[in-house]
């Protein structure tokens, strides 16, 4: 059973936090402090793990965002709940779900997939949304000989392909956690979801299935249209800078912006993204009018001066805020950008939206 060379695995947690509704009744300066607390620390765990963040608001009673993490030891994991635990709005969150589990190559042979190093190593799509259940196969499943296993496994992955759009994680938690494992399936369309679970029941493996619940549901959002999905005082209110008398708003230093950097800062609780293209300031909303990804996070090509939204390739214009290609439709917002000093200030746009910085 034990593979020829050691694998190099990854551990996986999916944690579902619920926030106690007493949270939305404490003073909004609180809230919106305790929200940047909550939202800057995730943020710091970036790069230690990886962490992407759903919501379930309006779509589960029981959990209201799931933090998927992805790190190279259980020492991560417990940092990253110590730190969240710590803050003011940690207080109020309880974790009715979380699933530990762990990637290892299957002991299938599927030859028409993807390299099988591929599975040790975690790489989340785009996809709007992730579908996670926790799932336990019957006893009787492990008595069967295993080319009978195989059969159905080969029966399993031919229903899989007849819905490409939607993509499969499979991780291991056995002796880990209660589950055998966690089931991530991510797709753009619940509707292809829907048809291929329902094809998958007809399966023959489907009666050896023991557990596969709770299903939940969860939407991609960026960290910050999340918490602003909780209820309460926006995060950005306590952080973002009073605007001056003639509508302009500082918001950071130029030298925090040296060309061929983006940064999201805040203007009247709006998220907004900087870009110093080679020494020009462009600044436009940072929520992608498609579905809401950070576009300060997206990648800028200044020959052309657009940016590329990190999760489905949409394009804008940094200049006017068009959308130049990619699913989205509507252009965003604009903003007018000044320089003095050494501060950016910002203002909605009703002119030309750039302002040149001094070249560092
Ligand atoms: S969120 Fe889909 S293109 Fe930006």
């Amino acid at each position: 059973m034990s593979p020829a060379t050691p694998e190099h695995r990854q551990v996986v947690r999916y944690a579902f936090y619920k926030l106690e509704p007493a949270w939305r009744r404490l003073p909004a300066e609180r809230q919106a402090a305790a929200k940047t607390e909550l939202g800057e620390t995730i943020e710091r765990y970036h790069g230690r793990l990886l962490l992407r963040p759903y919501g379930l608001v309006g779509i589960r009673g029981d959990c209201d965002f799931l933090l998927w993490q992805v790190a190279e030891d259980l020492d991560a994991l417990v940092e990253l709940q110590t730190a969240l635990n710590r803050t003011d709005l940690g207080a109020y969150l309880t974790i009715p779900y979380s699933y530990l589990a762990m990637t290892r190559r299957s002991i299938y042979e599927f030859p028409a997939e993807a390299p099988r190093d591929q599975r040790l190593v975690i790489r989340p799509s785009a996809a709007k949304y992730l579908f996670v259940y926790p799932f336990i196969k019957t006893r009787a499943w492990y008595s069967l000989p295993k080319a009978e296993r195989q059969r159905m496994m080969d029966e399993h992955v031919r229903v899989g392909r007849k819905y490409p759009t939607i993509r499969l994680n499979t991780t291991y938690s056995y002796g880990l956690d209660d589950q055998e494992f966690v089931v991530a399936f991510e797709g753009d369309n619940p509707a292809q979801f829907l048809d291929l679970v329902m094809e998958l029941r007809e399966s023959e493996a489907s009666s050896y299935t023991l557990r596969d619940t709770p299903t939940l549901t969860c939407v991609q959002m960026s960290l910050w249209d999340l918490l602003d999905t909780l209820g309460g005082a926006s995060a950005t209110r306590s952080v973002a800078p009073a605007t001056r008398g003639d509508g302009f708003t500082p918001v950071c230093d130029a030298a925090d912006l040296p060309p061929g950097t983006s940064k999201r800062v805040y203007a009247a609780a709006e998220a907004v993204a900087l870009f110093n293209v080679g020494g020009t300031i462009h600044a436009i909303a940072n929520r992608c009018t498609h579905a809401r990804a950070s576009l300060s996070e997206g990648t800028v090509d200044a020959a052309k001066c657009v940016v590329v939204c990190p999760w489905h390739e949409g394009v804008f214009s940094l200049e006017t805020g068009q959308v130049l290609a990619g699913p989205p439709t509507a252009a965003v917002q604009t903003y007018r950008v000044k320089i003095e000093g050494d501060t950016i200030l910002i203002a909605e746009a009703r002119e030309p939206t750039v302002a040149s910085a001094p070249r560092s």
